[in-house]
């Protein structure tokens, strides 16, 4: 099968089309052809091992010290089941999925074989392979530190600095439908998605700051990292909770050290430990209601798949960057 390969860290160069074995499936497994994989936020930094210190000595233990143990990238799919094992129950032949790998990568291939109970659900017959499958990490993330971590509630006043990524996109969208009055952080070229996507205030951050307002919110999600946490901290009403996809050695402290002496919370974390099948089923019923959609920013075949990482690595993607295979 085609895959995207990749033996050692290093630039967007190190990425190329290849032809490698089709994967295999266990009985309780299933194998999707795989039609839309994305390049999200994450890949870049998996490819080239840019963590925090931190996070990047684990994560060379976990996943290939010296050379990544698995060659193939990719989280995020959309495809069709094509072969089901003999104890499947709950997916047939045919069957049009989409769906989240998780730590074991390798969407960026023509074949994945997934658990029947991993990260999978049925792809709403309204929506394409490839207007589906940014649907996972944005909403799966920000469902997590919105809801599961951040307890938000109906009428809580809650800042989404950073609303036109992919996890910024889905974040409007999921706190709208938690009953929340959203502020949404955005440059100008972007204000206008953003509003339609339900956020009740816009601030273009390229004309105003935020920090200048005598606002303060219950919930600030940064998925940006580019503010300090002090700064964040006092725009927060009491009890409030700061939430950070992006993080560093001295948020990891700093939220440890709120956490046990200060009133308002910071939540950092990577999220996908977290994640559940039936999210998903969630998700579809929000698409069904058209309260949530994938936001589609540029669609490169596989082929151009070192274009697609050296784009979304500049950090200016609106939404979701699609692969199609
Ligand atoms: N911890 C976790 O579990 C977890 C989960 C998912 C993602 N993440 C991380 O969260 C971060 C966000 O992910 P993502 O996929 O949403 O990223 P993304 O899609 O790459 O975000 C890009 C967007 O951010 C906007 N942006 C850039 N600089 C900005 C600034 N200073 N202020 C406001 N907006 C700005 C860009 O538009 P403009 O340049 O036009 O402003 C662009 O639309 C990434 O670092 C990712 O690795 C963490």
């Amino acid at each position: 099968m085609k895959a995207v390969v990749y033996e050692k860290y290093g630039p967007p160069e190190v990425l190329s089309v290849q032809n490698v074995q089709k994967p295999e499936i266990q009985e309780s497994e299933v194998l999707i052809r795989i039609f839309a994989t994305t390049v999200t936020a994450e890949e870049p930094k998996q490819r080239s091992l840019s963590f925090p210190w931190l996070i990047r000595i684990p994560y060379r233990i976990m996943f290939g010290f010296f050379r990544p143990k698995n060659r193939i990238l990719g989280m995020e799919f959309a495809g069709k089941i094509e072969e089901v094992g003999a104890e499947v129950t709950r997916w047939k032949v045919g069957d049009r999925v989409y769906g989240y790998t998780g730590l074991s990568f390798g969407a960026y291939a023509e074949y994945k074989a997934m658990p029947e109970s991993g990260i999978l659900a049925q792809i709403p017959a309204s929506k394409s392979y490839e207007e589906i499958v940014g649907i996972t990490n944005g909403a799966l993330s920000s469902l997590v530190f919105l809801k599961k971590k951040g307890h938000i509630k109906s009428g809580e006043k809650v800042l989404i600095y950073g609303s036109s990524g992919s996890v910024g996109t889905a974040a409007v969208q999921l706190a709208k439908h938690f009953g929340a009055s959203v502020t949404a952080v955005c440059s100008t070229r972007n204000v206008e998605l953003v509003r339609s996507l339900g956020a009740d205030r816009v601030i273009d951050y390229t004309a105003e700051s935020f920090l200048d307002s005598t606002d303060k919110y219950d919930l600030i999600f940064d998925t940006i990292g580019a503010i300090s946490i002090s700064q964040l901290m006092r725009k927060l009403n009491k009890n409030g909770r700061l939430l950070l996809t992006d993080f560093g050695v001295s948020e990891m402290f700093r939220a440890l050290w709120h956490s046990i002496f200060g009133s308002k919370r910071v939540v950092i974390g990577a999220s996908n430990f977290h994640w559940e099948a039936r999210d998903l089923d969630f998700f579809n019923d929000l698409i069904a209601s058209g309260e949530l959609s994938a936001i589609v920013d540029r669609i490169y075949p596989i082929e151009e798949i070192v274009d697609a990482h050296r784009f979304v690595e500049t950090g200016r993607k609106v939404g979701n960057v699609i692969v199609t295979i």
